[in-house]
């Protein structure tokens, strides 16, 4: 038997075959040296997507070639292959090409043994048009994210600037008093009142502001940046807005949470939707009942790692319905509802690696929570 010949298939021509492997594949294949620093071949393949001539490749650095979100990360990808001896992949590389910018890829590496030498492998497969789609997705979710925010914040605008003209008219009416003091016969007489006056005058501009600025980042598009935000500051602020959905339902809103310290890596705007979402999907369902002890009940807990928020209310709850459906997009009973509220709750709580679930409370009500992995204490 020839040499050529050494697999299961007597009439193939092995050779060839690894040739054709090697040529034909969608992948790039690069062969390297077995420490992985220098290119000595390279396929079809990855000439045409670096736009270039072997004799540019081969030999060269695999760093001018390919490059790395993560700072050593084609060593830490052999150093997982000679751990475990199998094809390991991992995305979060580049590959430089001559004009285009660089593509994104997913690389594999390997050693071959052959009676000759030793000879590293990597296989690049070219995932930019996926990670391209994948961004476009994250895009629109955040979008749709905003959209779903100016439009839980719509009714409660109308009362927000009714709520801040009081504060503004405290402050007119302080202003006007204080300066017909001022312009009277013995204006020092008058300093006490007058510096009184301005303290009012300060608090109430003051009240007015934090509301604005509350209301102002609600609805501002977010940068997607994650901080670590003490979750009981967060809810208490967006309970400043849900305060006006609580009061058109005619429910009582309360807010308990444990004394212990509660910090989350989290985009406080988010997750002050995902608040905003269920309070409001809370005082929708009571608002629909004729109760007369109508309860929505804010609890922050934290247990372990994790800090769990959950929003119960004393409504109908879910009945028979199957509560995981609810958090699938378009799912509504209501009439003017868009179904959108939970489907957005949870992308943002999985963006964040927690998660939320909904239960029937016995007797009667709904209890929606989510728990967010909790930060490392500094
Ligand atoms: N606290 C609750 N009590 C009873 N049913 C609820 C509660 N929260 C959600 N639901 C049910 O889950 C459905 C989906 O809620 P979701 O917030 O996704 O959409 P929606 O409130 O109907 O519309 P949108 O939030 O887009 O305006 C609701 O229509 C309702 O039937
Ligand atoms: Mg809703």
């Amino acid at each position: 038997m020839s040499p050529a010949h050494l697999g299961g298939l007597p009439d193939l021509d092995y050779v060839e075959f690894a040739r054709c492997l090697f040529e034909e594949s969608n992948d790039a294949f690069i062969i390297v040296d077995p420490d992985f620093e220098t290119v000595l071949d390279v396929n079809a393949t990855t000439l045409r997507l670096t736009q270039r001539r072997k004799q540019e490749l081969a030999p060269s650095s695999i760093a001018d070639l390919l490059s790395s979100d993560e700072q050593d990360g084609l060593a830490k990808v052999v150093a997982a292959f000679q751990k475990t001896g199998l094809f390991h992949s991992r995305e979060g590389f580049s590959l430089a090409t001559r004009e285009d910018g660089p593509l994104q890829v997913n690389i594999s590496v390997s050693r071959i043994h052959t009676s000759q030498r030793v000879l590293g492998l990597i296989v690049a497969r070219d995932i930019t048009a996926r990670k391209r789609a994948e961004e476009a997705n994250l895009r629109l979710q955040d979008e749709l994210a905003h959209i779903a925010r100016l439009a839980a914040i719509g009714e409660t605008v109308a009362e927000i600037s009714h709520e801040i003209n009081q504060p503004l008219s405290a402050v007119a009416n302080y202003a006007a008093a204080s300066r017909e003091k001022l312009n009277g016969d013995d204006p020092l007489a008058e300093l006490d009142s007058v510096r009184k006056w301005v303290d009012h005058i300060s608090s109430a501009a003051i009240l007015a502001g934090s509301l604005c600025h509350r209301l102002s980042s609600f609805v501002k598009k977010t940068d997607g940046q994650l901080e670590a935000h003490d979750i009981k500051d967060i809810v208490t602020e967006i309970i400043d807005i849900a305060r006006w959905d609580a009061k058109r339902a005619k429910a009582k809103l309360s807010f308990e949470a444990d004394a212990a310290e509660m910090r989350a890596l989290v985009n406080r705007v988010e997750i002050q939707q995902v608040v905003l979402n269920l309070i409001k999907n809370a005082c929708e369902s009571l608002a629909a009942t004729d109760q007369t002890d109508k309860v929505v009940k804010i609890r922050a807990t934290v247990q372990n790692d994790c800090v769990t928020v959950a929003v119960e209310d004393s409504g109908p709850g879910f009945g028979e319905a199957d509560v995981e459906r609810l958090f699938t997009p378009f799912v509504t009973t209501k009439q003017s509802g868009l179904g959108m509220g939970l489907a957005i709750c949870r992308s943002i709580i999985k963006k964040h690696g927690g998660s939320i679930d909904a239960a029937n409370r016995s007797p009667t009500g709904a209890r929606l929570q989510f728990t967010l992995p909790r930060a490392a204490t500094a």
